[in-house]
């Protein structure tokens, strides 16, 4: 037995076992904080650190400062059978830890678009001041090709003396589906030309795998650059299929249809090929355009990801024109039910969300909006001015002259339709996300128009 100090508990025995690492994670925001969780319900020993003292006395009285499915119950779990600590100081997990993680923000910076990396190289700094013996620092943190780099110079420039290894492990997990993608994840990508931390590493996710190893090991550029060319690709395969949508609307054609013929094929793949609103959401945007500044500074620049960025904000505007048509060309003195906030459903996340921009652009034009959303009124509250918000559903919906759904929660998905008619004073609907059938909604005589659906604009023909 060996006795080690957790972060605010006394010294107490840990049984010696090599299979159990100790893992610091620096950052409790959703990347840190899911993979912590994960990583203690796999058995090991994980302390997570956050400097903002509010969040982490949250966490220590169980409180999640997210919302997403599941998180809270595994937290629980892990702190009670005490795999799982939470502490503002870096210092005592760090010196314990075998492997120290970089889960820090690195959203856009202001002005230029490019990956803000002040918190990566501050946690880097941080770090160097507490090393005692061989490390592996793990950037976990999105950051762009060379970062790995910069935070490898900045600690043994601090401390000439240390012995580490700077490995890329980027975070593929989705908001939402957050703990499942982490503990069951397509591939592990691990970037470290260093032996030992290939070893440490191989360590830290064995328990995620039992007889089919995920890992992709790479060298630390590769790695770094693999998370950003595979978050371009999804947002050009959405972008793609929004650009058909709009096509297929004058063309007469079915998106969906298209989607699911194009998606059968498998190099297509069906996924990401749902048209909608346009991509929002803490990565996608600002992943797309500090490529697209890496790619520059590189003297390469990514024509395609520029286009991707581009369409996609003229799509968040054009979304406003499409309900704004739908009400007969103008939405001035309308009050506009708006049912889903943020970017996707099961978050409570409001980055980048396509309904900060039509509310925005619904308001503009002289429209009131009246919004309901299952988990994201608190964050919506932050981002948008003058929106009065509702309750639930109905409520939302009492008394409007259109209802548009954004963000497809499962609770939009079977909403009662006579009831819905009944309480809007006039029976418009724009459903962003294609979740009811043009036949069903003017059998319940809504003017329904949707994205990509040739029923659904020419619904909208009759209904004008
Ligand atoms: N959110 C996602 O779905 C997702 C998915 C994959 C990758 N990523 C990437 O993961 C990174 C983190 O994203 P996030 O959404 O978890 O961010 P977040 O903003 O939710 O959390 C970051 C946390 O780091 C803390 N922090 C910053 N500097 C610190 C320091 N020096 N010491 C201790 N704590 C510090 C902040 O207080 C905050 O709580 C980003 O690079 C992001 O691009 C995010």
């Amino acid at each position: 037995m060996v006795f080690r100090l957790d972060p605010g508990r006394e010294a107490r025995p840990c049984p010696q076992n090599e299979t159990v690492m100790r893992i610091a994670m620096i950052g409790s925001g959703y990347v840190g904080l899911v993979s912590g969780a994960c990583f203690a319900d796999f058995g090991h020993i994980v302390t997570c650190v956050d400097k903002d003292p509010d969040k982490i006395a949250a966490l220590s009285r169980g409180e999640m400062p997210i919302y997403e499915p599941g998180l809270a119950e595994l937290v629980a779990k892990n702190v009670r059978e005490e795999r799982l600590f939470f502490t503002t100081g870096l210092a005592e997990p760090a010196k314990a830890a075998d492997a120290i993680f970089i889960a820090v923000g690195t959203p856009s910076r202001r002005g230029d678009g490019h990956a803000d990396l002040t918190y990566v190289y501050k946690a880097a700094g941080e770090i160097a001041s507490v090393l005692n013996g061989y490390k592996v620092i793990v950037t976990k943190s999105t950051v762009p090709v060379g970062t790995g780099d910069e935070v490898a110079r900045i600690i043994a420039e601090a401390r000439p003396d240390a012995k580490f290894a700077v490995v890329s492990n980027p975070e593929f997990l989705r908001e939402g589906a957050a703990i499942g993608d982490f503990k069951r994840p397509d591939r592990i990508v691990v970037g470290t030309d260093d032996e030992r931390a290939r070893s440490v590493m191989a360590d830290v996710y064995r328990p995620l795998y039992l007889n089919r190893d995920p890992l992709l090991f790479t060298s630390r550029r590769t790695a770094e650059l693999i998370k950003y060319a595979a978050n371009a690709f999804l947002a050009t395969k959405i972008t793609f299929i929004n650009e058909i949508a709009d096509l297929c609307e004058r063309a007469g054609a079915d998106v969906q249809d298209v989607a699911r013929g194009i998606g059968l094929d498998n190099r297509i793949g069906a996924k990401f090929l749902n048209a909608g609103p346009g991509f929002g959401g803490s990565c996608f945007p600002k992943d797309a355009i500090a490529l697209m500044k890496t790619a520059h500074d590189f003297g390469t620049p990514c024509r395609i990801v520029e286009t991707v960025a581009a369409v996609n904000d003229q799509r968040k505007r054009a979304m406003a024109r499409k309900v704004i048509a739908a009400c007969g060309g103008s939405v001035r003195g309308n009050t506009i039910a708006v049912l889903g906030l943020t970017f996707k459903p099961n978050t409570d996340d409001m980055r980048e969300a396509p309904s900060i921009a039509l509310i925005t652009a619904l308001q503009d034009a002289g429209a009131k909006v009246r919004a309901y959303d299952p988990e994201g009124i608190k964050q919506a509250r932050a981002v948008l001015e003058n929106v009065e918000y509702a309750d639930n559903a109905y409520a939302c919906i009492d008394g409007a002259d259109a209802l548009v759904i954004v963000t497809e929660w499962d609770a939009f998905r079977a909403l009662d339709l006579q009831r819905v008619r009944a309480l809007l004073k006039r029976p418009i609907v724009v459903d962003l996300r294609n979740i009811y059938r043009a036949a069903e909604m003017m059998r319940h005589g809504f003017t329904y128009v949707s994205v990509g659906r040739a029923d659904s604009a020419h619904t909208t023909d009759a209904g004008r």
